[in-house]
């Protein structure tokens, strides 16, 4: 096995299974703490023999506290194996966009760890958290996601790179200022503050890129994955597109900085003045809508209902008559924060239907609803034994690339199982209210993804390297026969 598979791959990995944990904070902390302890074995060891193995969520499947120990463990271990204090370091070194969603998944741990205390505060399960360590935690980990954005992001490089990486930046900042103000909302200083603006100019920059990139002369719309090469519209382009002009729309503050430039070391080209761009500018809300009828009426789903990569135009056409069926992990997910932010914007609950469906597919396409023993351990589209793997997971032969899907899903099947408010908007003046029918069936459904999800994250974690703590990239190995490898539909993308 080449050094790729010993350290790079498992850094994408550690990170995934630290985000489908964090995910696991909204529906399990108000159960029963267990004491906590640490698995050991293999996946099965501990299962009790009741209900199926390949639905078994684990020996703590309701313990928020345990699981918020093992996010603290999996950060702490991913900081202490690859941050070199400004930078993640990596043999090869990192892929940009694959840094900025690493960064991603650190902010969106720190909104997590914040949840959990403003959740446990006054509560009965109080005591199993130490409110002040975690605050201490979350405000070293903020100044290492500051010094990302000044010393550690290679902003030169991601600006000049294809549609789908300068969108990944908008993303990563956004939920930067989502962090800042859920923790200010909760610890009631103005902590962070005073980076909101440098934040939102990097959106901006960023945005900037894609804004007027939905083009109608090919496909009858969507973007193009990267403006060099010959068209190509795929389905992560596309999907980032919804979820990042929905993103810009709800939480842009709005952005007067008119330099243009990724950093002042940037010297490729000379630009024209970075347009002002206000906040909840309609155009953004217009892009996404437009973005994701176009995505739902241009079929990129197999039959299965999974999302297959993309599309290619042949040499004299201009529809997308070439489809590329290779599917992906993270090509299921990352349109789901943009779903559930357009029900937000528009009150329309046609996209979370949408989401439903897609997240309905996934579980089902990784043997979750097999009938038994054999048909749970065979690839199911998506995985087996009720476990996410993308192709390349078994064969341990991913790209850099490919190394981060499971966790890009997962992040994002987070964002979408935020509970709905009911009270207050989340952006006020902006956003819809739910009525609490409509409140307690998306709890509900998001409930019922919680078995598959914590049997995942148990899956992954039964792969951790008992010296380095590391965890292990293939979550489902422990049982699979190496012989059994899925067929890949198509050569990976080209
Ligand atoms: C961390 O790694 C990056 C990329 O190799 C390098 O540019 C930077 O100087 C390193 N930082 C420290 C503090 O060693
Ligand atoms: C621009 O500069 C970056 C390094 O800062 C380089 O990686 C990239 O290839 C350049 N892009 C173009 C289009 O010249
Ligand atoms: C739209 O795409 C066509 C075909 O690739 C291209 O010629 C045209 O310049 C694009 N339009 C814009 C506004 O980018
Ligand atoms: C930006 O400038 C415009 C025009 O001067 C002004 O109306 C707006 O309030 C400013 N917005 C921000 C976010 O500073
Ligand atoms: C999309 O394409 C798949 C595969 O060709 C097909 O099975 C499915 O019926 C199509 N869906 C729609 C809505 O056309
Ligand atoms: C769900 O997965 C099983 C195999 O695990 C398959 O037999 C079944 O047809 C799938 N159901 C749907 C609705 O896709
Ligand atoms: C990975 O290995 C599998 C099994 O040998 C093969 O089918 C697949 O094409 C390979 N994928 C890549 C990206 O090399
Ligand atoms: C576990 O980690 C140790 C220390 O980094 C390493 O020497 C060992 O090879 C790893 N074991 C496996 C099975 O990868």
């Amino acid at each position: 096995m080449s050094r790729l598979w010993a350290t790079g791959e498992v850094l994408f990995l550690f990170v995934a299974v630290l985000q489908v944990i964090v995910m696991l904070r909204q529906y399990a902390f108000t159960a029963v703490v267990l004491g906590a302890s640490t698995a050991t074995g293999t996946y099965w060891s501990g299962w009790h023999g009741r209900g199926n193995p390949w639905q078994w969520p684990g020996p703590y499947p309701s313990a928020g506290g345990w699981w918020l120990e093992q996010s603290q463990e999996v950060l702490s271990t991913l900081y202490s194996t690859y941050w070199n204090g400004t930078y993640w370091v990596e043999d090869p070194s990192i892929l940009q966009w694959a840094a900025a969603v690493v960064n991603t998944f650190v902010i969106d741990t720190q909104r997590t760890f914040t949840t959990a205390i403003s959740q446990y505060n006054g509560n009965s399960h109080g005591s199993q958290v130490n409110a002040a360590q975690i605050q201490a935690n979350i405000r070293k980990y903020y100044s290492d996601i500051e010094t990302f954005y000044t010393s550690g992001e290679d902003v030169n490089q991601i600006f000049d790179a294809a549609y789908d990486d300068a969108q990944w930046v908008v993303l990563e900042w956004l939920e930067a200022i989502k962090f800042v103000n859920q923790y200010d909302a909760y610890s009631k200083l103005s902590f962070g503050q005073e980076d909101v603006a440098e934040f939102a100019h990097r959106a901006h920059i960023f945005y900037n890129i894609v804004q007027n990139q939905f083009n109608t002369s090919l496909c009858e719309g969507g973007l193009t994955w990267n403006p060099a090469l010959a068209p190509y519209k795929n389905a992560i382009t596309n999907e980032l597109f919804v979820s990042s002009s929905i993103g810009m729309y709800l939480y842009f503050p709005g952005d007067n900085n008119s330099d243009p430039y990724p950093s002042t070391t940037y010297s490729n080209r000379t630009l024209p003045p970075l347009p002002y761009l206000k906040p909840h500018d309609p155009l953004l809300l217009t892009n996404a809508k437009e973005e994701w009828a176009w995505f739902k009426s241009h079929n990129f789903t197999n039959a299965q209902g999974l999302v297959v990569d993309g599309f290619h135009i042949s040499d004299g056409q201009t529809t997308c008559d070439e489809r590329n069926e290779m599917v992906y992990t993270y090509n299921q997910g990352v349109m789901l924060s943009g779903l559930r932010e357009l029900w937000e914007a528009t009150g329309d609950t046609s996209y979370l239907q949408d989401g439903y469906g897609f997240i309905n597919t996934v579980i089902n396409s990784t043997g979750w609803n097999a009938n038994g023993y054999g048909q749970a351990g065979q690839w199911a589209g998506l995985g087996r034994n009720g476990i996410m793997e993308d192709y390349c997971d078994a064969p341990a032969n991913c790209s850099q690339d490919n190394l981060i899907f499971k966790g890009a899903y997962f992040e994002h099947l987070d964002l979408f199982c935020e509970p709905l408010p009911t009270e207050t908007p989340l952006v006020k003046g902006l956003t819809y209210l739910a009525d609490q029918g409509l409140a307690n069936s998306h709890a509900q459904k998001c409930r019922s993804y919680a078995g598959w999800i914590q049997h995942n994250a148990y899956a992954a974690l039964s792969t951790r390297n008992a010296t380095s703590d590391i965890i292990g990239e293939w979550w489902g190995a422990s049982y699979v026969s190496p012989q059994s490898l899925p067929l890949t539909p198509q050569n990976p993308r080209d």
